[in-house]
């Protein structure tokens, strides 16, 4: 499928056997004879020989950059290493980069091709469904800073992104379970159908499915490209209580997907005293998301207090002004500013 924007426009690929024919994809569309391929250390050993013998048979010569798996790894420090190793390795503006990985990956990756030779173009190959999903649409790049998530980073599109069903299947279950907690996400804020077409997702074919939530991302992003009318800030449904969690369990005990699917249970309790969102409605969704194996209560001894602590430094409290999203029903959602802390408290307190 073609993804439009105001000055972008490169197609997503979905389909089974693509790493295969990577190399055949990207000599369609981009002339650059080198590229540096970066990975981490659960992906590379999978996946890279695989890519790199694509790229050699289409004539690109590559050079492969493993970063270790994990959050940590997106850093500044890291960014500036992987760009000192490219530089080493004689690559130069006629190169490209290929983040092949899932959304830590294709971050950091898309942050490097944004910066070097000051931009380069950027394939990605995501390895998640998260990645598949959300985090490879949209053109956000960028790395964390001690003092939290995306920091630091640069719009930067993609050329090409290629999504290998196949690659899932190593993929481990929670991993891929934390992908639904986006995909319902976007169900709530913009897709009633979908919604109902979850209960009886086929597994075995979730090609259709992928390329339904590339559409309702990259719609939502083809409006507001830079976050400036609110559009793109339904994308941030569930998140501003779920980033609040992530933080208090210190980036460890819940998946961001996992974080996200008790903070969507947060906005539905914000929902029905807000927006009217019906009461069968958010259990329909609590439903949903516990088909996942998706959280919907906090453990018990879970640090609360923390998440509270978490919020204010949450982007969308801006100048003490809560930019809350909320749905009135599943398929839609609008930005809110009447939420107050308290109306948080409450619906924390009921996790
Ligand atoms: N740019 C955006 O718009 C955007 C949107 C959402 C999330 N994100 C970012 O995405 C990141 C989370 O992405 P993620 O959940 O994909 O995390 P991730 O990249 O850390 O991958 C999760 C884990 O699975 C492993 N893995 C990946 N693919 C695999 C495969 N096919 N087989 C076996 N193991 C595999 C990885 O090595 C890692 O250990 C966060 O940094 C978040 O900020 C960005
Ligand atoms: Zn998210």
């Amino acid at each position: 499928m073609e993804i439009h924007g105001a000055v972008y426009r490169y197609p997503a690929l979905v389909g089974s056997g693509l790493v295969a024919n990577a190399g055949e994809e990207v000599a369609k569309r981009l002339r650059c004879p080198r590229c540096a391929i970066i990975s981490d250390t659960n992906i590379a050993p999978l996946l890279a020989d695989r890519v790199k013998q694509s790229l050699t048979s289409s004539g690109f010569r590559s050079t492969l950059i493993t970063i270790p798996a994990g959050e940590k790894s997106k850093t500044l420090e890291q960014a500036g290493a992987i760009c000192d190793q490219m530089i080493a390795a004689g690559l130069d503006r006629q190169s490209f980069v290929i983040g092949l990985g899932g959304g830590v990956i294709g971050d950091i990756s898309g942050f490097v091709a944004a910066i070097f030779h000051r931009g380069i173009p950027h394939v990605q190959i995501p390895t998640t469904l998260l990645a598949m999903v959300d985090s490879s649409i949209g053109g956000k790049t960028g790395v964390n800073t001690g003092a939290g998530k995306n920091l630091i980073g640069a719009v930067h599109h993609p050329s090409l992104v290629i999504d290998d069903l196949d690659v899932l299947k190593t993929l481990p279950q929670r991993e891929f379970n934390q992908g639904f907690a986006e995909i319902i996400k976007h169900a709530i804020i913009a897709d009633a159908e979908m919604f109902d077409a979850l209960k009886y997702v086929d597994l075995e074919n979730l090609a259709p499915l992928i390329r339904r939530n590339i559409e309702i991302k990259s719609q939502i992003v083809t409006k507001d490209e830079r976050d400036r009318t609110g559009e793109r800030a339904l994308l941030n449904f569930g998140h501003t209580v779920g980033h609040a969690i992530e933080r208090a369990g210190d980036y460890r005990k819940f998946l961001h997907g996992e974080a996200i699917s008790l903070g969507t249970v947060a906005a539905c309790e914000v929902s029905i005293r807000k927006a009217g969102l019906p009461q069968d409605q958010r259990n329909v969704i609590v439903d949903l998301l516990q088909k996942f194996k998706l959280p919907t209560q906090l453990p018990p001894n879970f640090p609360r207090e923390k998440i509270f602590e978490a919020l204010p430094f949450d982007k969308k409290f801006e100048s003490g002004e809560v930019r809350f999203v909320v749905t009135p029903r599943i398929g839609s959602a609008h930005l809110s500013r009447d939420v107050t802390m308290e109306d948080m408290r409450e619906a924390v307190d009921q996790l």
